[in-house]
């Protein structure tokens, strides 16, 4: 019962697919990304000559005002990135637990879980990385001043924007819970009692404008220091119940760094794929399930023939199994990512696999390592061929619901993606243990899985997306709908997906993704399936034969891509 509130709950609830949208040709450059202004503005700092670096910076905060129920200042994220000389970097932005954070922070004196202490308010805030992220990239890789790269962003802030239907809905369905959780009335958010956002509204945010002109004017210190820090401190100790006071101090903030991490590299049939390690879980996702299913002649059985299906479901069942065991923040502990990724390693899982018979969660446990409901993504391309891919997220939809007092933006609900007490699952029903239990200025464990892929040598597509656990899965279909199926890549992130997470032991598909024969043949081998809410929301850009960039933005929802 507890799996089917979770995924009932969860934040995407997509309604079906009504206008297919076409793929965006051109030749300089491509940004694509989950909100029409904020591609707008990207592209626009790539016409004045920026980099697609510069653009980043440009839609990062733009999201954190057009898109608030993922984009944020108050949240964190992974970037990989392959510049225009074929060299890579990630950036882990990821939220870190704060100081006074321990393992038993969100249990009762009996041990059992408290409920949505580490989901709703002040409690489940995880120290904001997405600030020093933005200053990271710009100190590395930036060409144009960083102030010019705020400025778009606040411009859209007082000016306000105008909302599509789905932001609009979002707002209203969330109200509630803005007005509960915090004590003041974050105004410029909630329209008059009774009067609901509707598309074509225009949304100001003052407060959250001032917030980015100290950003843009003192940088970092803008954000982890002064006014800004000020009012963090104090929203922390607002909560509407006195015993649900945040924990985040002054020193958290000051201490907040960003990393750059050596990128997770695989490879599949001839491509190389480029992706972001732990603390996400979802490189090593993806290029675990690649390992166990390369054998297997999918091309040749068909998209969606029954066989594929088994295999790639299977692979993923086995895949969160490990994930629930083996991973966590590599700077507090040991993921064995070689071992993890060890072709023999992989093989072996899939030996018990059977296409007689659906597996069984209960049968499938971690491997034996031999000894020794809201994100968002978004894919920038430039002229000269650096790419850049970032998935970003408060968790979920509009984080922890805490907006801070007189700055104007959500804080994160990231804390939860922590293991809050041993096999107890989260948002997104990942269930874990040890290696991803909580400590203090740890990394909590992440499914983001902003990937790059090239094909003999050169740059082939990149892509990304939000949706919790169904990240990696959603990734890897994506992937594998282009290199072994053959789709265009517009065609790739708008044919339906499935996922499958190990607990619960249930094939969740999109409505419409598996036809009536294959639903009863599943059946048969013993497979439970649900419908559930749409999967994912992807972006990605291809580069075309003709030299062209391909911008694909998922059908499913506002995702657009523009280029130039
Ligand atoms: O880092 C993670 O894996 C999650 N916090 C991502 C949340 C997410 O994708 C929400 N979207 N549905």
């Amino acid at each position: 019962m507890k799996w089917f509130l979770i995924f009932t709950f969860c934040i995407f609830e997509f309604l079906e697919i009504t206008a297919q949208k076409q793929p965006v040709i051109a030749e300089n450059g491509m940004v694509t990304s989950a909100y029409p202004d904020a591609s707008r503005i990207g592209i626009e700092i790539l016409k004045k000559g920026g980099n697609a670096f510069d653009a980043m910076i440009a839609t990062e905060f733009a999201l954190a005002v057009c898109f608030p129920i993922a984009g944020n200042i108050g949240g964190g994220g992974f970037m990989v990135c392959r510049t225009a000389k074929g060299e890579y970097d990630v950036l882990d932005y990821r939220e870190k637990a704060p100081l006074k954070a321990h393992e038993k922070m969100y249990l009762d004196e009996k041990g059992n879980v408290i409920e949505r202490l580490s989901i709703d308010g002040h409690l489940a805030v995880g120290v904001p990385g997405t600030v020093d992220g933005m200053i990271k990239v710009h100190q590395k890789y930036g060409s144009l001043p960083f102030k010019d790269l705020v400025q778009p962003a606040i411009d859209l802030a007082y000016k306000g924007f105008v909302l599509t239907q789905n932001e609009a809905d979002n707002l209203n369905e969330y109200r509630s819970a803005f007005l509960r959780i915090n004590t003041h009335t974050p105004a410029h958010l909630i329209k008059p009692e009774g009067k609901l956002w509707k598309a074509g509204d225009t949304l100001r945010q003052i407060e959250l404008a001032q917030t980015l002109e100290r950003i843009r004017d003192y940088g970092r210190a803008g954000f982890y220091e002064g006014k800004t820090a000020d009012l963090i401190i104090a929203e922390m100790q607002s909560p509407q119940e006195p015993s649900r006071k945040g924990i985040i101090t002054y020193e958290d903030l000051k201490n907040y760094q960003a990393v750059w991490r050596k990128p997770l590299i695989g490879f599949y049939k001839g491509y190389k794929i480029i992706t972001v390690p732990p603390p996400s879980s979802g490189g090593i996702g993806i290029l675990q399930i690649l390992g166990m299913i390369e054998k297997y002649p999918l091309a040749r059985w068909g998209v969606r023939d029954k066989r594929t299906l088994q295999v790639i479901i299977e692979a993923e069942r086995r895949f969160y199994a490990d994930r629930a065991v083996h991973l966590g923040d590599p700077d507090f502990y040991k993921v064995p990512i070689q071992k993890l990724l060890d072709k023999t390693y992989l093989q072996s899982r899939m030996k018990d696999f059977s296409f007689e018979k659906a597996g069984n969660s209960e049968n499938i446990i971690a491997g034996n390592i031999p000894e020794s409901e809201e994100t968002t993504h978004y894919t920038i391309a430039d002229k000269w061929g650096n790419v850049v891919c970032v998935t970003t997220t408060l968790n979920g939809a509009y984080g922890s619901k805490v907006m801070v007092k007189g700055a104007g933006f959500f804080l994160n609900n990231e804390m939860d993606d922590f293991s809050i007490k041993a096999g107890f699952p989260n948002l997104y029903g990942a269930i874990g243990g040890k290696a991803n239990a909580i400590a203090p200025q740890k990394r909590m464990l992440s499914s983001m899985t902003p990937t790059i892929v090239e094909k003999d040598g050169k740059f082939d597509f990149a892509l990304g997306t939000p949706g919790g656990t169904t990240i990696p899965t959603s990734v890897l279909q994506v992937f594998l709908n282009v290199v072994e199926f053959g789709m265009p890549l517009q065609k790739a992130i708008d044919m339906s997906r499935f996922h499958h997470q190990w607990q619960p032991d249930v094939v969740f598909m999109e409505k419409n993704a598996f036809d009536e024969k294959i639903i009863k043949e599943l059946e048969k081998l013993g497979y439970r399936l649900q419908v559930r809410s749409s999967i994912g929301r992807v972006n990605g850009i291809r580069k075309l034969n003709n030299g062209k960039w391909e911008g694909a933005a998922d059908s499913r929802k506002d995702d657009t891509a523009i280029g130039y």
